[in-house]
């Protein structure tokens, strides 16, 4: 008989905490509603002591998910565990999420402490959870920098104190997958009490060997495994999900099993994507758009002949739909509800109308709607903005001068201004400086095309300073100087009030 992996997303908190990655509340029960229905087994909501907008998540997240277990991390201090216990109340089954620094730089340079105190702070910690819930999982941060026969020693306190699971995270994503599989075995062999518990991978991505790292870990005896969808997370990212349950469904031999449908991979892939304004890499596993594109000629006549001559995954099977109908401006309401339901958002019929009547006028502009296109079309909810980008000229080109005059609508009252620039978006960003007068610099820009050929949309992402801030800005628009301004502008309407 197979051994059952148990997933643990990590999406809405760790994955969550990218800069221009936030969800409302309202988002993040989708993207809940949506790892339920992808089989994960838990779902890790939130840190409800660090904001009241997250403590809120973990509370709406609870009322409206049935099957996974809701987790909610904590630091180890009774404050964090308490508003935890308190957001996670209206959950059918609940975690609490808490834990240490167990490396010698935690110890020493963040906590000035020594290992007995950090080793006293953590029994006391798993002991003042299970005053509020059962299944309490302790984290040793840092675990992949902390000497074996230290961390063994926690461990097994922990266990001792109620642990019903340990996570072993590699937070700074530094060992080797040998040394991590070695770290794992290790403790199944030298923990008293180890089977009392369940070992968990938590593996950072920095030097890409996230994914290798939780395949060792589970090699070695790990049984849940610390994953986001399309592997988002702080700086290089998390392991992501849809690689360990496609290697674990690729590899029989291995012998454990996941409850994931993988045919909701990539629905849930694009979803997160669309609300988190994280684009995926084209080239990335299982999830990429290119990832079962073959364009060499060798591999497109050896995938004609057979697809497993260059194919280990058949496409179906993480639910990218082949034969998907092609949108054009001769489709109609049912053919665009369907993509979006084969993208795994539901709308209403008024919200539904609303997409179709901005559907027909990106069909006129371009031929084909990609899927990507439709997820942009269903986020863009522009129209209850108190600015909006009224018209906006600009004149360009080699041998003259940038130039553009912009017209913004402030709660329906329209204001004019024009600028030059050493470039088209230059010169319109500094005529809407005009109109806005605040002290505001633009941090990061980037646009990328959805798609390919030149009639495609193009996205940008904008992160503006104001007063200290940094407050994130998207658009898309097949006019790149336009979607710039509207970026800009939905920046902007973060903090004018
Ligand atoms: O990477 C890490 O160590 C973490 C812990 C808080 C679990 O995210
Ligand atoms: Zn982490």
């Amino acid at each position: 008989m197979s051994d059952k992996l148990f997933i643990f997303d990590t999406t809405l908190r760790d994955g969550e905490q990218v800069p221009g990655c936030q969800l409302n509340t309202i988002e993040k029960i989708e993207v809940a509603k949506s790892l339920e229905a992808l089989g994960v087994d838990v779902i890790e909501a939130g840190f409800p002591v660090s904001s009241p907008g997250d403590f809120n998540s973990v509370v709406e997240i609870s009322k409206a998910v049935t099957w996974p277990v809701i987790c909610a991390l904590t630091r180890a201090v009774e404050k964090d565990i308490e508003a935890a216990a308190e957001a996670l109340k209206y959950a059918k089954q609940s975690r609490i999420h808490t834990g240490i620094g167990t490396s010698p730089y935690h110890i020493l340079y963040k906590f000035n402490s020594t290992q007995e105190e950090i080793l006293e702070r953590a029994v006391a910690c798993v002991k003042y959870a299970k005053k509020y819930v059962e299944d309490v999982e302790f984290y040793c941060e840092d675990a992949g920098r902390t000497d074996n026969v230290y961390l063994a020693r926690v461990v097994e306190a922990v266990i001792k104190a109620g642990a019903t699971v340990v996570n072993i995270p590699d937070t700074t994503g530094y060992c080797l997958p040998s040394e991590y599989g070695e770290k794992i075995k290790f403790l199944m062999e030298n923990v008293n009490g180890v089977h009392q518990a369940v070992l968990s991978t938590h593996c950072h991505n920095d030097l890409g060997m996230a994914t290798a790292n939780t395949i060792s870990g589970v090699m070695n005896g790990a049984r849940q495994v610390e994953v986001t969808v399309n592997g988002i997370g702080e700086r290089a990212g998390n392991t992501s999900l849809e690689e360990v349950a496609m290697i674990l469904k690729s590899h029989k031999e291995l012998n454990i099993d996941t409850n994931i449908n993988t045919r909701k991979i990539y629905p849930v892939s694009r979803m997160v994507s669309g609300l988190m304004n994280m684009p995926v890499q084209p080239n990335k596993a299982i999830v990429g758009r290119n990832a079962f594109a073959h364009s060499s000629g060798i591999h497109q006549d050896g995938v004609l002949k057979n697809r497993e001559s260059y194919e280990i995954i058949d496409p179906k099977d993480v639910g990218i739909d082949d034969n998907a109908i092609v949108l054009t401006a001769r489709s109609g309401r049912a053919a665009l509800k369907h993509r979006l339901a084969v993208l795994g958002v539901e709308v209403s019929q008024d919200k539904l109308d609303k997409v179709y009547e901005n559907f027909l006028k990106l069909a006129d502009k371009k031929k084909e709607i990609k899927d990507d296109d439709v997820l942009m079309l269903v986020g863009k909810d522009r129209d209850t903005q108190r600015i909006r980008l009224d018209y906006l000229q600009v004149t360009s080109g080699v041998g003259v001068k940038s130039v553009a005059s912009v017209c913004l609508d402030i709660a329906g009252e329209k204001f004019e201004a024009a600028s030059a620039g050493n470039g088209p978006v230059d010169a319109a960003i500094k005529a809407v400086k005009q109109i806005i007068r605040r002290q505001m610099t633009i941090q990061e820009f980037l646009i990328q095309a959805i798609d390919r050929g030149s009639d495609d949309v193009g996205k940008v992402h904008m992160q503006v300073m104001y007063n200290g801030v940094v407050y994130y800005g998207f658009a898309a628009n097949t006019d790149i100087i336009a979607a710039s301004v509207e970026a800009f502008i939905d920046a902007i309407n973060k903090f004018v009030k």
